[in-house]
């Protein structure tokens, strides 16, 4: 039988692309550390569940109904969307998360030789989606734990397409407030498109963090990427949004494939918004939890960016990768930085109170291993 010629199949830039390796299933990871049970804290997951009307539409969901096609645009969803952030219904296009609409704005506006521009420390999937497409991803460091944007700025040429702004920023955490995205806005004056991800925007509650759905109004090459993963609670749905101008998502929608998001996802979806009171009392837990942990964890002296979403940052006098070995034998699952570009550094959930106690307990555990190892 004839091999595959890959070495012609395969282009140059797909060759290079390393493939992201997904942590294996709970049940394995506990065979794999010896853990009766494990905490995750590794995904800036809402500890909390989705909304009881997600669930109850989660729960009703006939199996008949499976057979059938979801609605290919989420007419409903869109409807939803649009009347609580005052946009048309076709200012906004969902995707199967925010990782696909992520996708659908690389493809719709950059060729062969275009670049986009990102920070070297953030949610890595811009840079890969460019890469894997062919594309330079130019990555500005960050200034002070956050994006800069005259660095971003002076990183322009002739052939940039997108900027992405993580607001805030995941890992750190940090954001652009309203005065400081509007500067960065003027200076692009609508040569490039701007996109923020604001994927965890409903966690802030600093008064001057800007909505960028509602700057799209002003800025008409300003995109806005959401997601029901984290505040809403339907990661394992896959259902994300952008918003942005009538004209731009009318490009931008050309490349999206119908039918990436399924009925539950839309139709949950649609029972999360219907509930505020779930994202209050998320908000008011996180508030809490933010606290107790970044308080504790200095208390053992480490250093800690706080941040504003649902997670925090906290270097460690040892390896992260071997740290997380260590905190998977505890059974709690943290996130290693070292992949992030921030070696030593371990990202933590912020999760209900028993979870973080224990999630201390470990650490202190691992420093006091780490301080004076047994057998010495
Ligand atoms: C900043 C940021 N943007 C986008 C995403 C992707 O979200 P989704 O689950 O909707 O694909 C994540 C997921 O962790 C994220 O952290």
């Amino acid at each position: 039988m004839p091999g595959v010629d890959l070495q012609h199949l395969v282009p140059e830039h797909i060759r290079r692309f390393e493939a992201y390796v997904p942590s294996k299933p709970d049940p394995e990871l506990m065979k794999l550390f010896g853990c009766a049970r494990l905490l995750r804290l590794n995904n800036n997951e809402n500890p909390l569940g989705p909304a009881p009307a997600a669930q109850a539409v989660i729960r009703g969901f006939r199996p008949p109904r499976a057979a059938l096609y979801p609605s290919g645009d989420c007419f409903y969803l869109c409807s939803a969307l649009a009347e609580r952030l005052g946009v048309e219904p076709r200012q906004v296009l969902v995707g199967n998360g925010a990782n696909e609409v992520i996708a659908f704005v690389i493809k719709a506006f950059c060729q062969e030789g275009d670049n986009i521009i990102t920070a070297d420390k953030t949610f890595a999937v811009y840079e890969w989606v460019a890469e894997f497409s062919g594309l330079a991803a130019r990555l500005v460091p960050l200034k002070d734990l956050t994006f800069d944007d005259q660095g971003m700025l002076a990183a322009i040429d002739a052939r940039t397409k997108i900027l992405f702004v993580c607001n805030p920023n995941n890992p750190t955490g940090t954001y652009w407030s309203e005065a400081r995205l509007r500067r960065f806005l003027d200076a692009v004056g609508g040569r490039q498109i701007v996109v923020v991800d604001e994927a965890y925007c409903e966690f802030v509650e600093a008064p001057d963090f800007p909505d960028a759905v509602r700057l799209c109004r002003e800025y008409p090459n300003l995109v806005s990427f959401r997601t029901f993963s984290k505040m809403h609670a339907l990661a394992g749905l896959r259902i994300g949004y952008l918003v942005g101008a009538p004209e731009v998502v009318d490009v931008v929608r050309r490349t999206c494939v119908v039918y990436s998001v399924n009925t539950v996802a839309q139709e949950a979806a649609l029972a999360a918004l219907e509930d505020p009171t779930h994202a209050q009392r998320t908000r008011e837990l996180m508030r809490a939890e933010r606290a107790y942990l970044g308080d504790a964890l200095e208390g053992l002296g480490l250093p800690v960016v706080r941040g504003t979403a649902n997670y925090m940052m906290v270097k460690l006098p040892l390896s992260d990768t071997l740290a997380y070995r260590k905190l998977m034998a505890q059974g709690v699952m943290v996130r290693a930085m070292t992949g992030f570009r921030f070696p030593n550094w371990i990202r933590i959930s912020l999760a209900a109170h028993e979870a973080m106690t224990t999630c201390v307990t470990a650490l202190e555990q691992l420093l006091d291993n780490h301080r004076s190892p047994r057998g010495t």
